[in-house]
């Protein structure tokens, strides 16, 4: 689970005229991109995301400014650093993410497998180990 959440480093085109960096679903990116959206004006102090989910992957990118992501999957953590546009975590579906310390000029890109679905967001920590030892003994 935490161990096949990991960095993706996207290919990047610079010339004089400045970078250009190219995502591509089932490319670079291990799924299809059904979703995008992008999270910016949230302070230092802010966590966000605080879920997991069942169908869902997805991949951030801080394409501007920097923020770290937590990951969890009941047992592990792991902290990821994002402070570069062109390179992503990848996170796969049933791990718990917590996203926290972002710059001013943060924008944190988020593109994931699936579209929004508030049924599949599991939200309670609680509920969410409960599901992880259900499925480890099962
Ligand atoms: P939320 O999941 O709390 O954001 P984050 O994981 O970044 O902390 O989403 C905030 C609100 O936006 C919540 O009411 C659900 C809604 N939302 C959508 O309608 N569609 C989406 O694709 C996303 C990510 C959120």
């Amino acid at each position: 689970m935490i161990e096949d959440c990991k960095f993706i480093e996207f290919s990047q085109k610079g010339d004089e005229r400045g970078h250009l960096v190219i995502i591509e679903g089932n490319e670079n990116v291990p799924f299809d991109i059904k979703r995008v959206f992008y999270i910016y004006g949230s302070d230092r102090d802010v966590i966000r995301g605080r879920h997991a989910n069942y169908h869902s992957e997805f991949v951030l990118i801080n394409v501007s400014g920097t923020s770290k992501v937590k990951v969890d999957d009941g047992i592990n953590q792991q902290i990821f650093h994002l402070d570069r546009p062109h390179v992503g975590v990848y996170i796969p579906k049933l791990v718990w993410k917590d996203m926290y310390d972002f710059s001013e000029d943060s924008v944190l890109l988020c593109l994931s497998s699936e579209h929004y679905d508030a049924d599949e967001y599991i939200r309670d920590y609680d509920q969410y180990l409960k599901i992880m030892k259900e499925k480890e003994n099962a």
